[in-house]
């Protein structure tokens, strides 16, 4: 679960002081909360304490123009794995079932592409009452998961169904909600992507114009599908993708020993664009120009190949991937290629237009049947076809 994070929405109940506990009982276990507050909700618990238990600043005004400078609402209903409304009042579940959004709170869950949990908390007869029960029923339909309410005596002083599920509860629930998300649940994987550092002297590399764009997708698609990803990546300038474990190296040999620091892995998807040679020596301070103009010369030698040696390592991922960057006879290539690594598919793709930095891809999948031809095609959908490709091979093979 670590890397994981959630968007909190704490409505205004007597339970919000538990939505604090929440938050810490997460921490705990490596998930990160961001809160939004709602008008109510700050009737109950400060946007202090929250902040402070969250470690981020707390949202709650739709019209703040900081805010949406910062980060606009509906990217805020997004950045998290799965947003949890906890309490859970009567107002929001009704405005989320009627698709109301005049505030950031039901903003956010109108606009949000992940999953929602509600944690309800209110008096038993507002729970009990045909307006709740039928929203209720809406929401389940539309696949909103709920944790609680339990039975009690409440706040008010009445006894039966309303109070707010228990913190550890509703982390059981959350866990249960991020693990079963997709078709890659239970599965590791491991991703490396861009480009290797291969240093001549202090100041001065060897490297390729790898962007790290198609493997930053992957691993993005694969967390989403529910695998546990590690990304292990040489120097790139994309943000980390939500949902992975990031890991940042710069040469080839920084890689592989990261690699295999990170087996066990039922799939390997080995993106980066390993530089294949590297100075024999790299230079402990800058080689200056000389004043007779002689040209210093770089011995290169043979880096090893991380691709292969994951192929034959003894905790060899179950599926091994690797890609084929061609600029001629690329499948023909690639098929050389499969059977030299050792790996089960290669991804073959030209290179010689704009795929390096750019955001499409054409990609040519080779297997043990051959070669299947996917049309052009962005670098987030070559992902999640990928990943969609990986999880039918690992579920046929169980
Ligand atoms: O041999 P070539 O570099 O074309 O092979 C590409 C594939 O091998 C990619 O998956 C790349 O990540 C991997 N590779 C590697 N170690 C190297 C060179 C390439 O793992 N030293």
């Amino acid at each position: 679960m670590r890397g994981k994070s959630i968007l909190l929405i704490v409505g205004g109940g007597i339970a919000a002081y538990k939505s604090l506990e929440l938050v810490r009982r997460l921490a705990e276990r490596g998930i990160n909360s961001r809160a939004i507050l709602t008008k109510a909700g700050a009737e109950f618990v400060t946007p202090l304490s929250l902040s402070a238990l969250t470690g981020e600043k707390i949202y709650h005004d739709l019209f703040s123009l900081t805010d949406e400078a910062e980060m606009g609402h509906i990217q805020l209903s997004r950045s998290a794995d799965l947003v949890v409304v906890a309490p859970a009042t009567a107002d929001l579940m009704a405005k989320m079932a009627g698709g109301l959004a005049n505030d950031l709170a039901s903003t956010a869950l109108l606009a949000t592409d992940k999953p929602v949990l509600m944690a309800p908390a209110m008096n038993v007869r507002m729970w009990q009452s045909p307006s709740v029960t039928r929203n209720r029923a809406i929401l389940e339909n539309d696949g909103v998961l709920f944790v609680g309410p339990n039975d009690g005596e409440m706040a008010c002083g009445e006894f039966g169904p309303g109070r707010m599920a228990e913190p550890l509860e509703i982390v059981a629930a959350i866990e249960r909600a991020l693990a079963i998300e997709g078709p890659l649940a239970g599965v590791k994987a491991l991703v490396t992507a861009g480009p290797t550092r291969e240093p001549v002297d202090p100041v001065r590399f060897l490297a390729n114009h790898s962007s790290g764009k198609q493997g930053y997708a992957i691993a993005e698609a694969l967390a989403r599908a529910g695998a546990q990803t590690t990304l292990i990546s040489g120097p790139v300038s994309l943000a980390p993708p939500q949902g992975v474990k990031l890991q940042r190296v710069t040469t080839a040999r920084e890689m592989l020993a990261a690699c295999e620091a990170a087996l066990p892995a039922d799939v390997l998807v080995m993106a980066a664009a390993v530089a294949d040679w590297r100075p024999d020596i790299a230079a402990n301070s800058k080689i200056k120009k000389s004043t007779d103009r002689v040209v210093p010369l770089i011995k290169l030698v043979e880096n090893p190949d991380i691709l292969a040696s994951l192929a034959q390592h003894a905790q060899r991922p179950r599926l091994v991937i690797g890609f084929a960057a061609e600029t001629d006879d690329v499948v023909e290539n690639a098929i050389a290629k499969r059977r030299r690594k050792g790996a089960d598919w290669i991804i073959a793709n030209d290179v010689s237009g704009d795929v390096m930095g750019g955001d499409k891809n054409r990609i040519h999948l080779i297997s043990e049947a051959g070669s299947e031809d996917w049309p052009e095609m962005t670098k987030t959908d070559v992902g999640a076809r990928l990943a969609a490709r990986i999880a039918e091979k690992l579920k046929g093979a169980a």
